[in-house]
């Protein structure tokens, strides 16, 4: 008899330990609406301009004239990388300063950025077009990943974050699904995203070779 209450009892907290894991799960999520779409999802965590403490645009910032766009570039900031949403969000808001200040840009340039801490950073965000890569602004999401990646790759939570950021634009129809994935130098004169970075997204399935 007593042991059937204690294995009750184990059952009972191993219900409820579960469901806890579940319930935090999809707290974590973007929105709850997004969670069901794709397990993958679920684990994306889009940090906000207010979040990171973004500057109003200064000007203009003007909605794509090719929607959903057809393109996705990719970016490194040729800086330091970053671990930690606190160090991530200064230099998001330092890329910021520079665009507004020193480049007399709108806006920080990118749509987004990702960070090696596995988070997203929200930049002209979804629908608008950047300042990154004049040929393609027009018809591209630019997204930057924070570090300077000429011979090493960025963490694997940044490269999966990355991938899943882009697969989370398509599932929104915010990117065509057939897009075509480049690195910015196959648009301007740029040694950007770094020779390990473009190595890498050479081995993505979107990739273009002659864009
Ligand atoms: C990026 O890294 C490369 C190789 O380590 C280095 O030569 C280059 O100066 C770095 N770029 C910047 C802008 O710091
Ligand atoms: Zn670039």
């Amino acid at each position: 008899m007593k042991m059937y209450k204690i294995i009750g009892v184990i059952l009972y907290f191993v219900y409820v330990v579960e469901n806890k894991e579940t319930t935090e799960t999809s707290l974590s999520g973007v929105s709850d609406a997004d969670v069901t779409e794709d397990n993958l999802m679920k684990e994306l965590k889009i940090i906000t301009r207010a979040e990171w403490g973004a500057r109003p645009a200064q000007g203009p910032v003007n909605d794509l004239p090719v929607y959903p766009p057809p393109f996705v570039v990719v970016h490194h900031s040729a800086t330091v990388g970053c671990t930690s949403q606190t160090i991530c969000s200064a230099r998001v808001r330092s890329f910021q300063n520079y665009h507004m200040d020193h480049n007399k840009w709108s806006d920080i340039g990118y749509n987004f950025l990702v960070g090696e801490d596995g988070l997203v950073y929200e930049g002209r965000g979804w629908g608008k077009r950047g300042a990154h890569c004049p040929k393609f602004n027009p018809k591209s999401i630019g997204i930057c990943v924070i570090g300077n990646f000429t011979s090493h790759e960025p963490n694997l939570i940044a490269i999966e974050t990355l991938k899943d950021l882009i697969e989370f634009g398509v599932s929104k129809g915010e990117i065509q699904s057939d897009y075509k994935l480049i690195g910015h130098r196959q648009g301007s004169r740029t040694e950007c995203p770094g020779n390990s970075l473009y190595d890498l997204i050479k081995t993505f399935p979107h990739f273009d070779s002659n864009p």
